[in-house]
């Protein structure tokens, strides 16, 4: 059966990426969360899927140019309604606190930075062993070369390719189109994550797993579209709306 996965938390209905949506996500029933990590200006990993805060908290600005502390004065809830008024961001050390206790998987989105040489992969790496999850993270990112890095440094941990449209085409990698499971393959990953899209030709999931490559895929909202994931073999299905996906997932399982 494939692992459902609270896209930035159960994000359908609670403010994306943050502890009342990761808590919701594990209510509704998802093995976990994918979730997206920044790093602030003084180097400490963060839960923020934009690269400013503007849309998602009272705000405005770059998390890359704010300290810790300065973002913990922001309400990242009240956007999404007054009930989650008062939600901090979250540090990475906290979202995994959350995991260790409560998920099986978490998947950890790295994004693009705009520092040459960023340590957001050596911090990383350095918190999900200090909260020995390393057996259940699955590490992510459109940058491959992020991911490389993460390779070198923890080889134990799960590392999966993101691929889509605009992102290949911005980082100049739409090669991998032609042919992604041999791409994947050659660079020695161990999960391909494309956007749903790609998952509508026939065969594609086998083409990763005769090479031994899982695959995850993003985002899905619809039941028969879960279901059909799940009938090709997905490995982990990343949602808005956790509580629905179960619910088709687990009919077709029981
Ligand atoms: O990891 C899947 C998905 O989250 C990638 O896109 O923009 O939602 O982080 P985005
Ligand atoms: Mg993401």
């Amino acid at each position: 059966m494939s692992l459902i996965l609270g896209h930035r938390g159960a994000s359908a209905y609670a403010p994306d990426n943050t502890r009342s949506a990761f808590e919701l996500a594990v209510q509704q029933g998802a093995d976990g969360v994918e979730t997206d990590i920044h790093l602030t200006k003084d180097g400490i990993p963060v839960i923020q899927h934009n690269y400013e805060i503007d849309r998602n908290s009272n705000g405005k600005g770059y998390v890359e140019q704010m300290t810790y502390d300065e973002l913990l004065q922001y309400d990242f809830g009240s956007w999404k309604g007054e009930q989650f008024k008062g939600e901090k961001i979250l540090s990475l050390d906290e979202a995994l606190e959350i995991a260790q206790r409560s998920m099986s998987l978490i998947n950890l989105e790295l994004k693009q930075t705009m520092h040459f040489n960023s340590p957001i992969v050596e911090k990383t790496i350095e918190a999900v062993k200090k909260h020995k999850m390393v057996d259940r993270v699955m590490l992510s990112s459109f940058d491959y070369a992020l991911l490389q890095k993460a390779q070198l440094l923890c080889p134990e941990m799960l590392i999966a390719a993101l691929y889509d449209e605009a992102e290949v085409k911005q980082n100049n990698i739409e090669e991998i189109l032609k042919d992604p499971a041999s791409y994947i393959s050659n660079l020695g990953f161990d999960f391909a994550n494309p956007h749903i899209d790609y998952l509508c030709e026939e065969g594609i999931v086998e083409k990763f797993t005769q090479k031994g490559i899982g695959v995850t895929v993003w985002t899905v909202d619809k039941p028969y579209i879960a279901q059909m994931c799940v009938k090709r073999g997905v490995k982990c299905i990343i949602t808005n709306k956790p509580k629905v996906i179960c619910k088709a997932v687990r009919e077709i399982c029981d």
